[in-house]
């Protein structure tokens, strides 16, 4: 058992700060494309579960992006691509659960769009209806506008991903930064225009150049959300578990870590093992009693009994 729900009456959420997200408007399509005209940078990280969407929602954070990353910090696989739809959705709930305030977005994984256009729009379907996801997120360029067209029709919001995109992890040879030669260079912006024009509400952009980075995000209406791509996207996005330190080998260049929860973690387990096998704990205080009543009873018929 563990009391993690919001259905407690009173007070309203204890952890985070509830009076900012009571006066803190819902964030939108429309707002995201606001927040960029007025050149307020918009604040995005990956989230996958329950407790740490909630953290990331109280903390005031505008997208939560249910990111298919999910299938190597959380499942500990090489890549992105043995993550399924059915795992994607079952994800997504739960955090669906979670956020109130932040744009709950969800990352279509490898193999959900890339036979046909159909099926592609039949999964993003599925990530409103069944999860509650209000956008998903799919990779590539040019080769992707006329999903992403179909699905913006569905009504679902796009968000796209260019650059170092991990789907295409084997087609690149490895994590590579991209659109580093000229030739690069031209094909990415003319995939962020290709995919701004078929409907898409924002472009993720990761590992590419800052200098590529600032042009794409000048040349674009839709706000720019980098992740190694340098400080003048529209956004910033950072995979959870990078930025807290709960991964298990030396980070990409670009992650800031923000708080190293591998090393908590590692102390506090320590500490508990230390205190069970020393019997430091549980301690009485920790315990449940029976009355003096029932104490009292037991003891005399213990004392009958020898
Ligand atoms: O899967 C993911 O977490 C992502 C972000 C890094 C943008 O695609």
């Amino acid at each position: 058992m563990s009391l993690t729900t919001f259905r407690s009456s009173a007070p309203e959420r204890a952890a985070g700060d509830p009076e900012d997200l009571k006066v803190a408007p819902k964030v939108t399509v429309p707002s995201l494309l606001d927040k960029k005209l007025s050149r307020q940078p918009i604040t995005v990280l990956t989230a996958y579960d329950y407790a740490s969407a909630r953290l990331v929602d109280e903390a005031g954070l505008d997208v939560i992006l249910v990111g298919d990353s999910l299938a190597m910090v959380m499942q500990g696989h090489e890549n992105t691509l043995a993550i399924t739809m059915d795992e994607m959705l079952l994800y997504t709930r739960g955090v669906r659960r979670a956020v109130r305030r932040a744009l709950l977005v969800s990352d279509m994984p490898f193999g959900s769009y890339h036979v046909d256009d159909r099926e592609g729009v039949a999964n993003a379907l599925r990530f409103v209806k069944e999860a509650g996801a209000e956008a998903v997120k799919v990779e590539g360029g040019r080769e992707r506008t006329a999903l992403v067209r179909r699905i913006v029709d569905a009504q679902v919001p796009v968000m796209g991903h260019l650059g170092l995109t991990p789907q295409s992890v084997h087609r690149m040879g490895g994590y590579k930064v991209q659109g580093k030669t000229l030739a690069a260079i031209e094909d990415l912006r003319a995939d962020a225009l290709a995919l701004e024009d078929a409907g898409c509400f924002a472009i993720v952009l990761e590992g590419v150049p800052r200098e590529l980075a600032k042009v794409v995000t000048e040349e674009l209406r839709v706000p720019t959300i980098g992740i190694g791509a340098g400080p003048d996207c529209d956004g910033q996005v950072l995979v959870l578990h990078d930025m807290m330190t709960m991964t298990f080998s030396p980070p990409a260049k670009f992650v800031r870590r923000y708080a190293d929860v591998s090393g908590l973690m590692r102390e506090a387990l320590g500490n508990y093992k230390r205190d069970v096998e020393t019997r430091h704990f549980p301690s009485d205080g920790e315990s449940y009693h029976l009355s003096q009543e029932t104490r009292d009873r037991i003891a005399s018929l213990a004392g009958k009994a020898g």
